[in-house]
């Protein structure tokens, strides 16, 4: 039997993320190639025209998982009845910028757009927050949207997920469908802990720890984690505008597993409400290795965590502590 389309919105949608985006909604990517969609798309009144020129393509590429489309400037109408909702609206950090100097503007976008979600979204309507400060806005819009179950919202640390397999997988040579099980602590900025301390690769002879494989601590504790913490800033710089396809994409990794559940084996980041595990203090949206089954993500436990790992992971948690003070001051 046919399924029931479900309702996702895209805040942010006239922009470039936005514009990756909502065609690999609408072609199954994130929900699945049996999953009808209506798409619903925010944005500003200055985006429009641009806007309407988005829901123009999406008729014209017609996609036949595409059942609906809702093209709004009204945050009311665009967050009626959704059952997920993918929040990019916001402004992006420039060339020199660190994500929280976009703080002020962003943060007050989260907390109003946090009450037209309670009061509108579906009940369970699973939240992702793509706009930076990630972490930070999804705090606020917990806070600010107290009836919206904990689990229930979340940020995306997927593409730097995606991104430390790359960089293993570039430099093993191997494909990166081979890497596992990397873990991304923290916070979606430059203080992110990239870990491989628990990740595998396949190869001929079978799976073994990435460790071994590299056979480079001295890479692996110093220039693998710069160059992930700092990949943002990189494409930025190539591309004087910040990444949209590979953000895209993460996005729909991201409510692909937490939906459709994880690989057996296999786990995912994801920045989610902190409830204390491995001594990072709860209110907090942090980053977690997760995995996910029956659209509930569960924090992996008991992973060993050495002298190193610990301090990094402590110095991101304090960074998060510190930008959720800056955002409070930005509200006031
Ligand atoms: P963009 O400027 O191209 O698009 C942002 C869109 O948001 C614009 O169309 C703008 O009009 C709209 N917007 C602004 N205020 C809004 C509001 N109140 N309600 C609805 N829409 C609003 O930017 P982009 O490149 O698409 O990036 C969007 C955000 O995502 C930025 O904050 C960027 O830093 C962030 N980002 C995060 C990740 C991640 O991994 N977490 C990755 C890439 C980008
Ligand atoms: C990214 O990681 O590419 C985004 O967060 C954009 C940025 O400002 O780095």
């Amino acid at each position: 039997m046919a399924k029931n389309p479900l309702r996702v919105l895209v805040t942010g949608a006239a922009g470039q993320i936005g514009y990756a985006l909502v065609p690999m909604i609408a072609r199954g990517i994130m929900l699945g190639p049996d999953q009808p969609v209506i798409l619903h798309m925010l944005d500003i009144e200055p985006a429009a025209e641009a806007l309407n020129g988005v829901k123009m393509e999406l008729i014209d590429a017609a996609f036949p998982l595409l059942k609906g489309v809702v093209a709004t400037t009204d945050v009311v109408e665009a967050c009626k009845d959704v059952n997920i909702a993918v929040m990019v609206g916001g402004f992006p950090r420039k060339e020199g910028m660190e994500r929280k100097d976009v703080m002020s503007k962003n943060v007050s976008i989260y907390k109003a757009q946090a009450s037209a979600l309670e009061k509108h979204a579906a009940p369970n309507c699973k939240v992702l927050v793509v706009a930076n400060p990630a972490n930070t806005n999804a705090l606020i819009l917990k806070e600010f949207a107290p009836s919206i179950p904990a689990k229930n919202i979340t940020c995306l640390t997927r593409l730097d997920h995606n991104r430390a397999m790359g960089q293993i997988s570039e430099r093993l040579k191997v494909h990166v469908s081979d890497v596992k099980n990397v873990i991304i602590w923290g916070n979606h900025s430059s203080t992110q802990y990239p870990d491989v301390n628990h990740a595998t690769v396949t190869t001929s002879k079978g799976e073994k720890p990435v460790r071994e494989a590299v056979a480079d601590d001295n890479w692996l504790n110093t220039e693998f984690i710069t160059t992930v913490q700092q990949r943002g800033a990189a494409i930025i710089k190539a591309r004087k505008l910040s990444s949209a396809l590979s953000a895209a994409s993460s996005a729909c990794d991201h409510i692909r597993d937490w939906v459709l559940g994880t690989p057996k084996g296999t786990w995912v980041s994801m920045g989610v409400y902190s409830d204390g595990s491995y001594g990072i203090p709860e209110g907090l949206i942090y980053s977690f290795p997760v995995t996910c089954e029956k659209g509930e993500w569960s924090i992996v436990k008991g992973l060993k965590v050495d002298e190193f790992s610990r301090a990094k992971m402590d110095a991101t948690a304090e960074e998060l502590a510190e930008e959720k003070t800056l955002a409070y001051s930005c509200l006031n």
